[in-house]
């Protein structure tokens, strides 16, 4: 019996931050390590060129995923692991998909909306700096998925519509063309520890420049901590650690014996100096090992590129004999 499959994608823009790791990182390296399902990772560079049309800083973040992943230990023994630019078959699937997707269905796209919507509210044409890569983004994405036939896509809570319009793509296509697709199922993690709170008290969020990068230099880490919002305070006096972003934080990374602790250190009036050397230290303990792998690996780009064509080996042994049916279905044949 073929194993239960499980895809996600990383869209290469940005640094790895914490929260990165908490919410998409961390679970899927543990759940890389489960023998009875196949699960596929992959650098989504062709997604990135729809947010990003700097190379250079296409390249870095490609770069510093890769590395990051790999640092934190994914088993790509167990996990296929590869660069969406090098499955070809993903863009030759998207085609054909986009000539079986309703525009209708694009017009729908909530991140394509809000790029209209903001040009609206700003009195520009509706359309302004708006690609055809952002508004047939969604096909990119289910080509993705379909490719190959994977059941359950874990992702943010942004990203459920994208799931259920592969569905719809799929679904029509089979109706079409007879069964050839799995229809995704989206798989969101409601913990509530699953979205981290950024320096600031929101979203950690590369958006609005709260962040924390997971591979800081120990310094600048115990820097950047520091900048973590709080109230004034005093040592002594008794701090609500559910309000807190450095206590929200701190639970992130404890066990629910340590969480316990910080909960009645806070209620004991933790000072917030004190309270942060101890997130500091709690976070690098973790972290400090992967971060010399990193630092490693970065160091042999030729290492971390002979991974990843690996991958992309592991990956083509699915994405050839399916887009093969897929052609042959749709009528793209040898003449004979
Ligand atoms: N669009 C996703 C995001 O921004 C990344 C992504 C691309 C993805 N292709 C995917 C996620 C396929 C899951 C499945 O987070």
């Amino acid at each position: 019996m073929s194993k239960h499959r499980v895809l996600t994608g990383i869209t290469t823009t940005g640094t790895p931050h914490l929260g990165n790791y908490v919410g998409a990182i961390r679970p899927a390296i543990q759940a890389s390590q489960k023998a009875d399902v196949q699960s596929f990772y992959f650098l989504a560079d062709f997604h990135a060129l729809i947010k990003c049309q700097e190379p250079d800083l296409v390249h870095q973040s490609t770069r510093e995923i890769a590395a990051t992943w790999l640092a934190l230990g994914l088993d790509t023994d167990n996990a296929i692991f590869y660069r969406q630019s090098d499955v070809p078959e993903i863009p030759e699937l998207c085609w054909i998909l986009t000539c079986n997707a309703a525009k209708g269905l694009m017009n729908r796209a909530h991140a394509y909306k809000a790029s209209v919507d903001a040009n609206v509210e700003a009195g520009a044409d509706p359309d302004f700096a708006i690609t055809m890569g952002l508004y047939s983004y969604p096909i990119l994405m289910a080509a993705d998925i379909l490719m190959f036939n994977a059941h359950k896509v874990p992702v943010g809570r942004d990203q459920i519509q994208h799931i259920e319009m592969a569905r719809d793509i799929a679904a029509r296509f089979n109706h079409h063309y007879g069964e050839h697709f799995v229809l995704p199922e989206a798989v969101v993690d409601d913990n509530v520890n699953a979205v981290l709170q950024g320096l600031d008290g929101r979203k950690m969020s590369k958006s609005y420049g709260n962040t924390i990068p997971l591979f800081l230099p120990e310094k600048q880490l115990k820097k950047s901590i520091n900048k973590i919002l709080t109230n004034l305070l005093e040592p002594g006096e008794p701090k609500d650690p559910d309000t807190s972003p450095v206590f929200q934080i701190w639970q992130a990374f404890a066990t629910p014996e340590q969480s316990i602790y910080m909960r009645e250190q806070f209620a004991a009036g933790i000072g917030w100096g004190e309270a942060k050397k101890q997130l500091f230290e709690l976070i690098n303990g973790q972290l400090a090992e992967a971060r010399d792998r990193y630092e490693t690996l970065l160091a042999n780009p030729a290492h971390i590129e002979e991974v990843l064509q690996k991958g992309a080996e592991k990956a083509r042994a699915y994405s050839k004999p399916l887009l093969e049916k897929v052609r042959e279905a749709v009528g793209i044949r040898k003449i004979k």
